[in-house]
């Protein structure tokens, strides 16, 4: 069994990556700062000792390279990030995190001589896409800083695993989800804003008029693609979209949310927001071919596990 270190593992994708090791039986230490991360989403596997956790900041290279000098992992999983929304609002703390944050782990990789990293980008780096399904050959045409740090973080992991040899798996996550999510996470966070104003009779704001779309991965499906790509020795130093090749609008979610809480939202609609891409539809044959990875978790059981899980912490 081996050894895995996972930034952002208190978060959304992270804290399922940490699941499924476990499982698996792998020692895991989860190194996150909690900007957007929850305790409870990992609290089980501290109390049992299963995990272990740091407290670090990954802007810190004497932070991450304690963290790597002390639990000597033999695979990493970095997904601690800065979202869409507060890169907006704090650039520099966006550039520390995404981009510094991201070649310290790479650089603590090499040092520590490690077997696999697999890491977080985005579809953000597409921008609007100018043909649907969007492959990974679909030019980069990212408007948003967000987005300008995930193609720093891919051009940085791409040139160390050439001169230093770091082994890497990219993974450009279409709109992951899960009920374990903070807000930030500039789409998906209508699940839970939607969910919580019409479950307590709130209005609820529509950007635009509800027919942009989302390519919607569930949090667990996403975690199954990094534990796939890091044991598979065969795959390495690639990008792989990460989606379901399906699009669903906001109306659609909003029609779903009703349905399962079996309430009418009350509706205000407003101008879009400019960060907002108006399709988000990817391929998903590379993945498919190379890792084996297919997304299990559909629109509906992700959206009843997320109304589930808010209803009994009373939302
Ligand atoms: N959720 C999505 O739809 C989506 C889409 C595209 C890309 N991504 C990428 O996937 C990765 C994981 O996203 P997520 O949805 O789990 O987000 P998340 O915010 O739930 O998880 C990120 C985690 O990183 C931690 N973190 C933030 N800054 C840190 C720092 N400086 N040091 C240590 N830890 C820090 C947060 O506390 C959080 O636990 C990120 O790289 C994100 O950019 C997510």
């Amino acid at each position: 069994m081996s050894k895995i270190l996972i930034t952002g593992g208190a978060g959304n994708i992270g804290s399922f990556i940490t699941d499924q090791c476990i499982e698996l039986g792998h020692d895991v230490i989860i190194a996150d700062n909690f900007y957007n991360g929850k305790y409870k989403n990992i609290s089980n596997h501290i109390d049992s000792g299963k995990a272990l956790l740091e407290t670090i900041d990954i802007g810190s290279y004497e932070m991450v390279r304690y963290a790597f000098e002390k639990h000597r992992p033999e695979y990493v999983s970095h997904q601690a990030s800065l979202m869409i929304l507060d890169s907006d609002k704090f650039p520099h703390k966006a550039i520390d995190t995404n981009i510094t944050g991201t070649f310290n782990i790479i650089q603590a990789c090499h040092e520590f001589g490690i077997k696999k990293l697999t890491y977080g980008s985005s579809a953000s780096v597409y921008g609007n896409p100018r043909f649907i399904p969007v492959t990974e050959e679909h030019p980069f045409d990212n408007q948003t800083l967000y987005g300008a740090t995930k193609i720093a973080k891919e051009a940085l992991m791409q040139s160390w695993a050439y001169s230093h040899n770091v082994p890497y798996v990219g993974f450009r996550y279409f709109n992951i989800y899960s009920e374990r999510q903070g807000l930030g996470a500039f789409y998906t966070q209508v699940f839970q804003k939607w969910i919580h104003a019409i479950y307590n009779d709130q209005e609820i704001t529509m950007y635009g008029d509800g027919g942009q779309t989302l390519d919607l991965v569930h949090s667990s499906d996403a975690a199954r693609a990094n534990v796939l790509a890091l044991f598979n020795d065969n795959v390495k130093n690639e990008h792989f979209n990460v989606g379901t090749g399906k699009e669903t609008s906001l109306k659609e979610i909003l029609s779903l949310i009703e349905k399962l809480l079996g309430k009418k939202a009350s509706v205000k609609y407003v101008d879009s927001d400019p960060h907002l891409v108006r399709r988000r539809c990817s391929s998903i044959e590379k993945i498919k071919t190379q890792l084996g990875f297919e997304p299990v978790v559909t629109v509906e059981e992700g959206t009843k596990k997320y109304i589930d899980h808010l209803i009994k912490g009373k939302i």
